[in-house]
C-alpha cells in the first residue's frame, strides 16, 4: 500500500537491533500510553525507532500521494466530456492536497520537506508500486479510482486511530476524499462496462491489467512482512497486510459481479467455511522487481517529479523574497 514496508531485510535487522539497544524507563511508560489507546503528539517523548518508522511511513505516504497524480494527469488533456474532466482534475488537486498534509505531518517529526522531497528525486525513498504502471485507456481512470483509491481506503482507515496525533487527524479528511475518488471511479466503470462492446472491452482490460497490482498494494504476505508486529504493538498499523488485502477482496467482488466484469483469477471463488473469498497467488516476484525500481514508468515518474519540483524554482525564490520583503517592512514599521 501507500505505507508498506519496502525496506530490505538488512534494514529491517539493523533498525530492530537498534531500537532493542534503547528500551527505558520512558520507553516503558511511551508504550503504557499507547496501550491505552492515547495519541502520541509531536512534543511528546517517543522512541527514535518509533519516530524513524513513522517518518518513512509518513513520507513514504506523501510521495505516493504526489507520484499518484502522474497515471491520471496522462488523460486530463484527453477526458471525453468537460464532466469527466473536471471530476479528475478536482481528484488530482485532492492527491495534491494529501500529499501536502502528510509532508506536514511527517515535518512535526523534525524532517524537513526539502530533505523528503530531495530523497524522492535521489531515488533513495520509495512510494507505492502501483504507481509504476501506466495508464493505457480512458477506462484506467476508471479503474484506478475503483481498485487503487478503494486499497488506498481499506488501508487507510484504520490509519485514522493510528497511535500518532497528527498522522491520524490527516487521514480523517483524507478518507473522506478517498471515498469520493473510489465512487468517481466505479461510476466511471459503470459508465464503460454498460455502454458499447468496445467500451466493456476497454474496462475489462483495465480491470486486467489493475487487479493484481492493487492486490500487492497491500504490501509481502504477513509471514514474510516482519516490521509488522513492532508496528501493530505501537498501534502504528492495527491490521496486517493479508488481513486487509482480504477485507479489499471480500468488498470489491461483489462490485465486479455488478459491472458485468470478470476479475482475472481463476482461482478466486467464496469459500463458505472462512466466510472470504480464496483467491489465486499473487507474482511477488514482480512486486520486488518494481520496489528494486525496475516498473515500466519508474524513470519516467521520478523525471517528471524532478522537473516539475525546477520548473517551480522561481516561484519559491519569489514566495521567499517576498517574505523578505514582508518582514522588512515589519520590522520598519
Ligand atoms: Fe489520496
Ligand atoms: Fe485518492
Amino acid at each position: 500500500m501507500y505505507t508498506t514496508d519496502l525496506r530490505t531485510k538488512e534494514q529491517k535487522q539493523k533498525d530492530q537491533r537498534e531500537a532493542i539497544a534503547q528500551v527505558g524507563e520512558d520507553d516503558i511508560a511511551f508504550q503504557a500510553r499507547i496501550d491505552d489507546d492515547q495519541f502520541i503528539e509531536p512534543k511528546d517523548y517517543m522512541p527514535e525507532a518509533y519516530r524513524k518508522t513513522l517518518i518513512r511511513q509518513i513520507a513514504q505516504h506523501a510521495h505516493s500521494e504526489i507520484v499518484g497524480m502522474l497515471p491520471e494527469g496522462n488523460w486530463v488533456t484527453r477526458a471525453p466530456s468537460l464532466r469527466r474532466k473536471l471530476i479528475l482534475i478536482a481528484k488530482i488537486q485532492d492527491e495534491a492536497g494529501h500529499g501536502l498534509y502528510l509532508y506536514s505531518a511527517a515535518e512535526t517529526l523534525g524532517v524537513s520537506r526539502d530533505d523528503l522531497v530531495q530523497q524522492l528525486h535521489e531515488g533513495k525513498a520509495k512510494y507505492s508500486t502501483i504507481f509504476n504502471y501506466p495508464s493505457l485507456n480512458w477506462a484506467d481512470i476508471g479503474a484506478i479510482g475503483w481498485l487503487v483509491d478503494g486499497a488506498a481506503i481499506t488501508n487507510q482507515i484504520p490509519l485514522c486511530r493510528t497511535s500518532y496525533g497528527p498522522y491520524a487527524r490527516a487521514m480523517v479528511r483524507v478518507c473522506k476524499e478517498e471515498s469520493f475518488h473510489q465512487r468517481q471511479g466505479y461510476e466511471l466503470m459503470m459508465a464503460m462496462a454498460k455502454g458499447s462492446e468496445a467500451q466493456k472491452q476497454m474496462a475489462q482490460d483495465a480491470l486486467n491489467r489493475w487487479w493484481w497490482p492493487s492486490l500487492m498494494m497491500f504490501g509481502p504476505p504477513d509471514e514474510e512482512s516482519t516490521h509488522t508486529a513492532q508496528s501493530m504493538a505501537w498501534k502504528i498499523k492495527r491490521f496486517t497486510n493479508d488481513e486487509l488485502r482480504q477485507r479489499f477482496i471480500d468488498a470489491t467482488i461483489p462490485q465486479a459481479e455488478a459491472l458485468g466484469l470478470t476479475v482475472p483469477d481463476p482461482d478466486l471463488k467464496w469459500n463458505e467455511e472462512r466466510g472470504h473469498y480464496d483467491y489465486g497467488d499473487i507474482d511477488w516476484d514482480e512486486f520486488w522487481s518494481v520496489v528494486r525500481g525496475d516498473g515500466i514508468c519508474a524513470r519516467d515518474r521520478i523525471q517528471a517529479r524532478v522537473k516539475a519540483y525546477d520548473d517551480g524554482a522561481w516561484v519559491r525564490e519569489a514566495a521567499e523574497a517576498y517574505a523578505a520583503k514582508q518582514q522588512q517592512s515589519a520590522e520598519v514599521a
